[in-house]
């Protein structure tokens, strides 16, 4: 079995009551029971992370084993440089994920310091984003066995 790690970025655990019409109505423990049961069926063990604390998201990207990462790292897409440096020397996949269409929103939202590091990236789909983010992490990773 693969390993996924999952980490998200600041605020996202305030998901369920943070601008539900932006976010939608999903707790982050829903969220992450709806990848988990998913990837379970695709035979993949996962690992979940949130934290509001840049320090600790790159901790945890220095730390991690796995096959790769889904993030959505949240404000920190913006601003991070120093996630972005973390990604870059993670050697496995990255696929960035946001749950909002970033690109439609407020100019500050419409760049992302860490996609270019990333493998690929997927927003604007709600819940429904992390979904297709396992499903692209698991293609990348069949892809090399
Ligand atoms: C977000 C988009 C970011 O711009 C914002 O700061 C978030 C959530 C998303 O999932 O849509 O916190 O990453």
């Amino acid at each position: 079995m693969e390993e996924i790690l999952v980490i998200h970025g600041p605020n996202l655990n305030l998901l369920g009551t943070r601008q539900p019409d932006i976010y939608g109505s999903a707790t982050l423990e829903d969220i992450n029971a709806e990848i988990e049961s998913r990837a379970a069926k695709m035979g993949f063990k996962m690992d979940f992370f949130q934290s509001n604390h840049e320090g600790q998201l790159v901790d945890k990207i220095g730390e991690a084993g796995a096959r790769a990462i889904i993030i959505n790292p949240a404000v920190f897409t913006h601003t991070s440089v120093a996630l972005r440096d973390a990604l870059e020397a993670f050697s496995g996949y990255v696929v960035e994920v946001h749950l909002s269409n970033i690109f439609a929103r407020e100019d500050f939202r419409h760049k992302s310091i860490t996609a270019a590091v990333a493998d690929g990236l997927i927003c604007g789909f709600s819940l429904q984003s992390y979904l297709l983010a396992l499903e692209a992490a698991a293609r990348l990773i069949q892809k090399t066995e």
